[in-house]
C-alpha cells in the first residue's frame, strides 16, 4: 500500500527548535558581552580561518563585518514570538523547542526579575493557545554574568546557584510544560569553552573541560531530581549532541579506535546521568569517518555552507545504537543544516524522515523530530552568516519568510502524521 510505508504515529512531535541567545534579541550574558570584545578580531582574521569554505565568495562580504559577530536585536523573536508561533502553526508542526534565558530571569544574584517572569509565562500560554506542545529548555550555554564571573561552571561550589534556578523555573513553569531539556549539548560546551578555547570564557586546559563536564552531568543529576519533585509527571532530558561515529575501514585497530572515539564523544556523558533521564534528547549532525589515528576523514561532498559534510541517513544508525544502549524513547530535539540558498535542506530532510521511518521499523521508540531551527538565527562564534532558518530572516526589516524546503516538509508532515 502507498503512503502506508512512511506512516508516523498521530502523537508524534513534529516540530522545530531555537535557543533564547540565538533568536530574542536584547539578551546580557556572558556571551553578549564576549561578542562585543571579540567581534573585530574575528572579522579580520574570518578570511584565514573560513577561505577555505566552498561558500567563502558567498559569505565573505558577511564574514568580514564585524557586525556579523553581534548577536544584538537577534531576530526580535522575544518580541515577535506570536507570530513565529503562527508561522510554525502553519508548517503543519505541533511542537517547539525553545529556551529561558537564566540571565533574563535572574539578571543579578539572589534578584528574580518580574517583568521576565510574566514574560515566559504568557510565551509558554500562548503556544499551549496555538496547541503547541511547549519543550522548554533551561541551559543553552548562555549564563548571568553574575554567574561566570564566580567561575560559572568550572567551580563545584558554583552548582547551588543553577539548583536555585531550576527550583525557580520548576516553580513557575513546572505545571505549564510536559517537556524539559536541562542542558544543551554539554559536552559541545566544554569542548569549545574549556578545550579548544575559542567560547568564552576561551580556557585552554583538558584537565578543566573534564572537570566541566562532571560537574554538569552533577547539575544534571541534581536539576531531574527538583524538576520531578515539583511534578512528577514532567518528562526531563538533556539535548545530547550525538554523532554517527564510523570507522573509514574495517581494520581492527580503526575499528577499536573509532569505537574508543565513540565512547567518549557520545556515550561517556550520556551513562553518567543515565538514571535520570526521562527520555533522550538528541542532536544530530554528524556521520564522522574517522581512521585509526582518530583523524576524520570525512568524503569531501556533500557539504553544508560550513563546510560541514552531510550524510543525514547516517541518524538511523544513531538512533539504533541509542536505542540499543539505553533502551529509552528518543526526540530528536535538533537536526539540520546551514544552507543559506535552500538547495539542499529538502534533500536532507526527505533521508531524515526515510532514516526515521526505517529506525521506528526497526524498534526504535522514537517519538519526535524538531528541525533546527525555526528562524534563521545567530550560530554563535561564526555569527550571523550560516543560516539554519526554515523560515529566512531578512534582519533590516526582521521580516519572516517561509523557505521553500519549509514548505514541502509541511506537506510531508500531513501526508505522514494521516492513518493509511
Ligand atoms: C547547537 C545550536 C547550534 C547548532 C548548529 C548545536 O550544536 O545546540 O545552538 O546553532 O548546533 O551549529
Amino acid at each position: 500500500m502507498k503512503g502506508e510505508q512512511f506512516s508516523f504515529p498521530a502523537d508524534f512531535l513534529w516540530g522545530a527548535s531555537t535557543a533564547a541567545h540565538q533568536v530574542e534579541g536584547g539578551t546580557h550574558n556572558q556571551w553578549s558581552v564576549w561578542e562585543k570584545q571579540h567581534a573585530q578580531t574575528l572579522a579580520e582574521t574570518a578570511e584565514k580561518r573560513l577561505g577555505w569554505l566552498p561558500s567563502w565568495s558567498r559569505v565573505k562580504p558577511q564574514a568580514q563585518d564585524p557586525q556579523n559577530y553581534i548577536s544584538g536585536a537577534g531576530v526580535g523573536h522575544y518580541t515577535r514570538y506570536k507570530e513565529d508561533f503562527r508561522l510554525l502553526k502553519s508548517l503543519n508542526m505541533n511542537a517547539f523547542r525553545f529556551g529561558v534565558e537564566w540571565s533574563r530571569l535572574q539578571p543579578q544574584e539572589g534578584q528574580w526579575d518580574e517583568a521576565a517572569i510574566a514574560h515566559y509565562k504568557e510565551y509558554i500560554a500562548e503556544l499551549k493557545r496555538q496547541n503547541i506542545e511547549p519543550i522548554l529548555t533551561l541551559w543553552h550555554w548562555t549564563m548571568p554574568t553574575w554567574f561566570t564571573d564566580k567561575g560559572g561552571f568550572a567551580k563545584r561550589r558554583n552548582l547551588r546557584y543553577f539548583d536555585a534556578y531550576v527550583a525557580k523555573v520548576a516553580e513557575l513553569y513546572g505545571q505549564d510544560v510536559r517537556y524539559v531539556l536541562t542542558l544543551n549539548e554539554p559536552t559541545v560546551y566544554a569542548g569549545f569553552s574549556y578545550g579548544a578555547g575559542e567560547w568564552p570564557p576561551q580556557t585552554k586546559n583538558s584537565l578543566q573541560m573534564v572537570h566541566v563536564m562532571c560537574n554538569l552531568a552533577r547539575v544534571h543529576n541534581r536539576a531531574y531530581d527538583i524538576l520531578k519533585a515539583a511534578n512528577p509527571k514532567l518528562q526531563v532530558s538533556i539535548a545530547a549532541q550525538l554523532a554517527d561515529v564510523r570507522a573509514l575501514s574495517s581494520g581492527l585497530l580503526n575499528k577499536a579506535s573509532a569505537a574508543v572515539h565513540e565512547y567518549a564523544a557520545d556515550w561517556w556523558f550520556v551513562n553518567r546521568i543515565r538514571r535520570h533521564l526521562d527520555f533522550l534528547g538528541l542532536n544530530y549532525y554528524f556521520t564522522e569517518y574517522r581512521d585509526a589515528l582518530l583523524r576524520v576523514k570525512n568524503p569531501k561532498v556533500p557539504t553544508s555552507d560550513l563546510g560541514w559534510y552531510m550524510e543525514p541517513s547516517g541518524i538511523q544508525r544513531l538512533l539504533e545504537r541509542t536505542w540499543a544502549k539505553y533502551s529509552l524513547p528518543i526526540i530528536i530535539v535538533e537536526n539540520g543544516l546551514a544552507d543559506a540558498q535552500d538547495v539542499q535542506r529538502k534533500w536532507w530532510i526527505e533521508e531524515t524522515i526515510t532514516a526515521m521511518y526505517n529506525a521506528r521499523q526497526n524498534g526504535v521508540d522514537l517519538r519526535g523530530y524538531l528541525h533546527w531551527s525555526l528562524l534563521d538565527n545567530f550560530e554563535w562564534a561564526y555569527g550571523w552568516w550560516p543560516q539554519f532558518g526554515l523560515i529566512h530572516v531578512d534582519r533590516t526589516t526582521m521580516h519572516r519568510q517561509i523557505r521553500p524546503s519549509a514548505r514541502w516538509f509541511a506537506s510531508q508532515i500531513v501526508r505522514y502524521s494521516t492513518p493509511v
